[in-house]
Parts: structure tokens; C-alpha cells; sequence
């Protein structure tokens, strides 16, 4: 495994050429780093599945760089435009009709008639797609199951030597994965609830969004299913208070007396400073020695819902990579 810093001047460049023959570069966007490859390669799009031990029914979100990069792999009615439009680059994946002829790695979309768009809001992964000129697939780049990796480290950490290069672009500013909206059946649905965009921004263009029920045998979308963003210590939700073995995340500018180790996402409660903590915390948390975390409550409304859903879905038992 290579790692560049993306401020190099020969990054993107031999970023694009590992990707343009096969390989697997891991890149930063604004919510977090994702494990990317060509999206008309089978091959490499193999690899990424067989890196991450993610299940084939989950389809991967593919980037591009510009509109007309996304109309030529899928279908954008009049909703899809306005949400586009008004979001992209940024942190929103739509789930739209795949157009028959995109070349597009039947796997990418494990098998389905829909595929995932997004144009990020990050240089360097816009440096990268305008440099390969091809639509680069890319999941987050953590292990199947696992936290999703806001920093380099938490790549390299999480996936190693079957990364070809990394490319370092700092900490992601958002830290919390993509808002996803499916505009596949009868009216807009969201399939990944409070992502890295206010679902109320959402609504305020297009009108109400269903929310399709989180049916673990069924998924619409696997980002529904419970257990996707855990961390590998026990979580206890809404602590007020910390125990022995404990180690505390906190929030806000009060703590309990006592913890022992405390990180907190935001001492001055600032959700958005929040959000970016969140995962790389909890990825320090993790190996902090403690035989638990025990998380204090997250109030109010738009990212705190996203952090309250990843604590949430953090908090379920474990179970094996899914
Ligand atoms: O912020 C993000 O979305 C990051 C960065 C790297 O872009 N990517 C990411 O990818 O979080 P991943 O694979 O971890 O999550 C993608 C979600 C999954 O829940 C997947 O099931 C859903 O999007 N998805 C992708 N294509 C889909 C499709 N055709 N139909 C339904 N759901 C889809
Ligand atoms: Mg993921």
C-alpha cells in the first residue's frame, strides 16, 4: 500500500492511473473516505467488495464529478434535476433508473435496475474523477460492518495492504456518510435516514420524503439495516453518568465528575463540530482500553438526528461482518 499526501503535486495523477489499471485508491470526500475504483471495471469492482467482506446484494454509490457525468449513467426526472441542482457537489446520493447502456460493472449495482449518484463536495475527489474521466464506484473504505474512516489513518488502520494507494487529504468535514434518497418508485423516499444533509433541506425543495420502514429481511437499501456502523466495544446511549469501565463520550459543556476517559464531540455543543468527531472517536474510544462507551445524550434536530441514528445503530448487539 502506497500513501500520498493529496497536496503532492504527483497525487492525483498517479491516484488515476492506479485506478485506471484496476486498482483500489481510498480518496477523501466531505463526509468520509471512500474505497474507490472504476465503476466500468468488473474486475477491480471485485476487489472491492472482496477488501471490504461487504455482502454482494449491497450496491455500491457511484461519484462523478459532473451532472453530465451522472445523466449518462442514470435517468433525472424533473425531482432528481432540482435536488441535484441544489446539492451537488455535496453530501447527497440519489438512488434513480439506471440507464440501460452505462457502463457501469453489473456488480456495482448488485444486479438492481437503480444505481446510487453522487458528485462530492471535496477537491481532491473532484481532482481525481475530473483526472480519470471515468465514474469511479466507491463504499466507504472501513471494513464491512465497521465504523466508517474519517482520517487516512482509519483506513489504513481498518483495511491495510489490500488498498493500492491512499490518498491523504485530512479529516472529512462532515464525518457522517451521505444523506441517500431513492427516486426510483412512486414519490421520493429516503433510504438512508439524516445523513450528511438536513432532511428538512430536502423537503423544503421537493416536499415530504417517505421514509421506507428499516426491514432487516427486505432492505431497500443495506444502509437501512441495523448494525452498519459499529464500533468493536459495547455502546451504552443517553449515559448521564459514567462507570468504572467506562469510557465516556461526551457532549456539551457539561461532563460527569469522574470519567476517566472522556473525548468529547463538541464541548461547546456544536453539532456540526459533533458529526466530524464522531467517528474518529469513537475509532479512538475503541482502542482506549475501556470494556465499554457509554455515549451522553445528543439533543435536538437536522445532524443531531444523524448522530443519534449512527449512536443508535452503534449501540445494537453485535453480530458477524455484513
Ligand atoms: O458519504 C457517502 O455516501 C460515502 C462516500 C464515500 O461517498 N459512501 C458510502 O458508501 O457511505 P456505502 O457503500 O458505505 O453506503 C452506500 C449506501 C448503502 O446503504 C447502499 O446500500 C446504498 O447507498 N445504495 C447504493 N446504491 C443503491 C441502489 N442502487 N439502491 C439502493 N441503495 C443503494
Ligand atoms: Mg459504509
Amino acid at each position: 500500500m502506497r500513501r500520498l499526501a493529496a497536496a503532492d503535486p504527483d497525487a492525483i495523477a498517479a491516484a488515476a492511473a492506479v485506478l485506471r489499471s484496476g486498482g483500489l485508491v481510498a480518496f477523501p470526500t466531505e463526509t468520509v473516505y471512500g474505497l474507490g475504483a472504476c465503476a466500468d471495471d468488473p474486475a477491480a469492482i471485485a476487489r472491492i467488495y472482496a477488501a471490504k467482506g461487504r455482502p454482494a446484494r449491497n450496491p455500491l454509490i457511484v461519484h462523478t464529478n459532473t451532472l453530465n457525468g451522472a445523466l449518462a449513467l442514470a435517468v433525472m426526472d424533473h425531482c432528481a434535476r432540482i435536488l441535484a441542482d441544489a446539492c451537488w457537489p455535496g453530501p447527497l446520493t440519489l438512488v434513480l433508473p439506471r440507464r440501460a447502456e452505462a457502463e457501469l460493472a453489473p456488480a456495482v449495482t448488485a444486479g438492481l435496475g437503480s444505481v446510487g449518484v453522487r458528485i462530492p463536495d471535496h477537491p481532491v475527489a473532484l481532482a481525481l474523477l475530473a483526472a480519470v474521466g471515468r465514474p469511479v464506484a466507491a463504499p466507504s473504505a472501513n471494513p464491512s460492518g465497521r465504523l466508517s474512516p474519517t482520517t487516512a489513518q482509519h483506513v489504513v488502520d481498518g483495511l491495510g495492504a489490500v488498498v493500492d494507494l491512499v490518498l491523504d487529504g485530512g479529516p472529512c468535514a462532515v464525518g457522517v456518510e451521505s444523506t441517500v434518497v431513492e427516486l426510483t418508485g412512486p414519490g421520493p423516499a429516503l433510504l438512508r435516514r439524516a445523513g450528511g444533509l438536513a432532511v428538512a433541506r430536502l423537503e423544503a425543495l421537493i416536499g415530504p420524503l417517505a421514509t421506507l420502514p428499516g426491514d432487516d429481511a427486505r432492505p431497500t437499501s443495506p444502509g437501512q439495516t441495523a448494525h452498519h456502523y459499529a464500533p468493536l466495544l459495547p455502546l451504552r446511549l443517553d449515559a448521564t453518568d459514567v462507570r468504572p469501565d467506562e469510557a465516556l463520550l461526551a457532549f456539551g459543556p457539561v461532563v460527569p465528575a469522574d470519567s476517566r476517559v472522556v473525548l468529547n464531540l463538541s464541548p461547546s455543543a456544536d453539532l456540526a463540530e459533533a458529526a466530524r468527531n464522531l467517528f474518529a472517536m469513537l475509532h479512538a474510544l475503541d482502542a482506549s482500553g475501556a470494556s465499554a462507551i457509554a455515549a451522553m445524550p445528543i439533543p435536538g434536530a437536522g445532524l443531531a438526528l444523524a448522530i443519534r441514528d449512527r449512536l443508535a445503530r452503534a449501540a445494537l448487539p453485535k453480530r458477524g461482518p455484513g
